[in-house]
């Protein structure tokens, strides 16, 4: 089985070492594969996505991803952040899980990670406006709510779906696409909420959620509040999954380019994005479990360890 790498830019080359360090303990017959990806890419060929890179992606079982992104391209025609999205569509991981578990908060969001504002048509027109658009197909809202539906049934059956009905097009078809779907679902509630609403009520009424359905834009807002409110962005992984190819698994977190290189970055989410590859994409739950419960057991220990190194040590004990 082929794992391919990608450690990405800013603090993921420092997060990612931790992380194979602990994966190559659990599961040490895997092949790992690295390969260029983000700004190193950029810098090198000239692409973020090179195209050797995205051929190994394709012939992999799984794709694990750093962080990307750096300052250095901000205002830059060619950016990380397009090969990223040109990975995930490449890959069509359209499922995009991000598990927010702390305490008595469990919040799951599945974020359509493939479609709206993020790939609509965007331009400039003659007389200066810029555009984005958001576009959605209902195939698209069916596939990712179908995966709602399922993932709720293996938690505590209730899915919110989130959206902004009462102003946007794209809203309202979700909303009746959503709708159609849950009738085949009957054993699990479905409850419609604005995404404003459920920005308030995250912070309110945190344990009220379970699985958290919406779109790619409102899911990448609602995936950072989320973490927020269970011990941080620094804890959040993130496991993306098409319907038959390799799954993209990262942090939810960037590059963090203030603190990259000094050997201070949390590897905690990409150690548990690790796990949601075990389990997800490569159908290891065993080891998946053995992964999370030994981070886990680190993190209640040490909580904020001063050194990245530090953090993988204790995993690493704890593996042992
Ligand atoms: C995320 C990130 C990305 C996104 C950026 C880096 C393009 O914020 O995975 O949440 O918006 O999807
Ligand atoms: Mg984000």
């Amino acid at each position: 089985m082929t794992v391919v790498v990608l450690p990405g830019d800013g603090i993921g080359p420092e997060v990612m070492r931790e992380a194979l360090r602990a994966l190559e303990r659990v599961a040490p017959e895997l092949e790992l594969e690295e390969h260029a990806f983000g700004a190193q890419a950029i810098r090198d060929t000239g692409d973020s996505l090179p195209d050797e890179t995205l051929a190994a992606c394709k012939a992999s079982e799984a794709v694990l991803k750093g962080p990307i992104g750096d300052p250095e391209f901000d205002a830059a025609e060619v950016r990380p952040e397009q090969g990223m999205l040109r990975l995930r569509a490449e890959l069509d991981v359209y499922a995009n899980l991000r598990p927010s578990e702390h305490g008595h908060v469990n919040i799951l969001i599945v974020r359509e990670l493939v479609g709206g504002l993020y790939f609509g048509a965007k331009g400039v027109r003659e007389d200066g406006t810029v555009f984005d658009t958001m576009e959605y197909h209902p195939d698209q809202v069916e596939r990712i709510a179908r995966r709602a539906f399922e993932l709720a049934r293996g938690r505590r059956k209730r899915v919110v779906s989130v959206d902004k009905a009462n102003v946007l097009e794209t809203s309202r078809m979700w909303r009746r696409v959503v709708t159609e779907v849950a009738a085949d679902y009957g054993d699990v509630d479905l409850e419609h909420m604005l995404v404003d609403n459920a920005a308030m009520q995250f912070v309110l009424e945190t344990d009220g959620f379970d699985v958290v359905l919406t779109e790619n834009m409102f899911g990448d807002i609602l995936s950072d509040l989320a973490a927020s409110l269970t011990g941080g962005i620094g804890l959040a992984p993130s496991a993306s999954l098409s319907d038959s190819g390799p799954g993209l698994f990262e942090p939810v977190h960037g590059s963090a380019p203030d603190i990259a290189g000094k050997g201070v970055a949390n590897p905690m989410a990409m150690m548990l994005s690790t796990a949601l590859m075990l389990e997800h994409g490569l159908g290891r739950a065993d080891e998946a479990e053995r992964l999370r419960t030994a981070v886990w057991n680190t993190y209640w220990e040490l909580r904020d360890p001063e050194r990245t190194s530090a953090f993988g040590d204790a995993v690493l004990k704890e593996l042992s």
